[in-house]
């Protein structure tokens, strides 16, 4: 595996892959690399030749007071598991080469972006869309895959690269959970033990509502709020039940799929950790 910090390095290093055939996948990640990552990349390496991990924690995505400076960063091992998994370009960038503060272009996804994370997050997925774009336009691939355990940013993703038509078909990867039912995120490194054991309450009031989905979006979005504001040790922020594209909210009965979710804040009051997760509900057959 080769290590590429300039992004004129990384453009030739796949453009020369490309003139020889090779197929370009690209996994944007922020680093701290978990299971759910290298299963991205696992994802990535049985479908394409060439499999470049961009490891950079994007100061554009991080409002005041969020963890950009503390948010957790180990490129070495980051390259360790990427050479474990097969991948065969690192791109880490710097933060003052990669979004200097001299850059005037900013992407924004309007609609889908202003509710759920957007409303608790305002700018950042503006910060994701700008730096996704970049990366594409750097690395042009085949295929970039992305994590639906982020699943509001993979639809601001999908949106973005087909009204800007850039290049590479967006891939969709499942959640990948520990044993216990939580999904795997960098953040849940901010846990304690006890803190863990609450936010449990998060994947276990997801999974309910998937098991009773009978189509009634009402009742699923009341069953889902409900869990988790009777939740000790987690804060919810929100809990939606929604289209599976635009993530529009949907109400009263629907017969096509929906989709879950939710953010909690869990741990201190004074430094909380957000967590959030999501849950298909299939389409539900109509009666008779
Ligand atoms: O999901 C992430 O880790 C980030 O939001 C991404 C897509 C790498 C953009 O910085």
């Amino acid at each position: 595996m080769r290590t590429e910090t300039r992004a004129e390095d990384l453009r030739t290093a796949v453009r020369t892959a490309r003139a020889r055939g090779a197929t370009v996948g690209l996994v944007p990640t922020m680093g701290a690399l978990h299971a759910g990552h290298l299963s991205l990349v696992d994802h990535a390496r049985s479908d394409c030749d060439l499999v470049v991990v961009s490891v950079f924690v994007n100061p554009l995505q991080f409002g005041p007071g969020e963890d950009y400076e503390t948010y957790p960063r180990d490129l070495d091992g980051d390259a360790r598991r990427l050479a474990d998994h097969g991948a065969h370009v690192l791109f880490a960038p710097d933060a003052a080469t990669f979004t200097p503060t001299a850059a005037a272009t900013t992407v924004h996804v309007a609609g889908l972006t202003e509710h759920l994370e957007g409303a608790s997050r305002p700018g950042h997925f503006d910060g994701v869309a700008t730096i996704v774009t970049k990366l594409v336009a750097v690395a042009e691939p085949d295929r970039a895959y992305f994590g639906e355990k982020d699943y509001q940013q993979l639809c601001v993703i999908r949106r973005l690269v087909a009204d800007l038509a850039l290049p590479g078909e967006v891939v969709a990867c499942p959640i990948v959970r520990d044993a216990d039912g939580l999904a795997l995120s960098s953040r849940n490194a901010y846990l304690s033990a006890a803190e863990r054991d609450r936010a449990l309450a998060l994947p276990r009031a997801l999974g309910d509502v998937a098991a009773a989905w009978d189509g009634d979006a009402d009742a699923a979005r009341t069953r889902l709020a409900g869990a988790l504001e009777a939740a000790q040790g987690v804060t919810c922020d929100y809990a939606e039940i929604a289209d599976p594209d635009t993530l529009a909210p949907l109400h009263g009965r629907v017969a096509g799929p929906a989709r879950a979710l939710a953010a909690v804040w869990a741990g201190p009051r004074e430094s909380p950790t957000r967590l959030i997760d999501n849950v298909a509900l299939p389409a539900v057959a109509a009666a008779g």
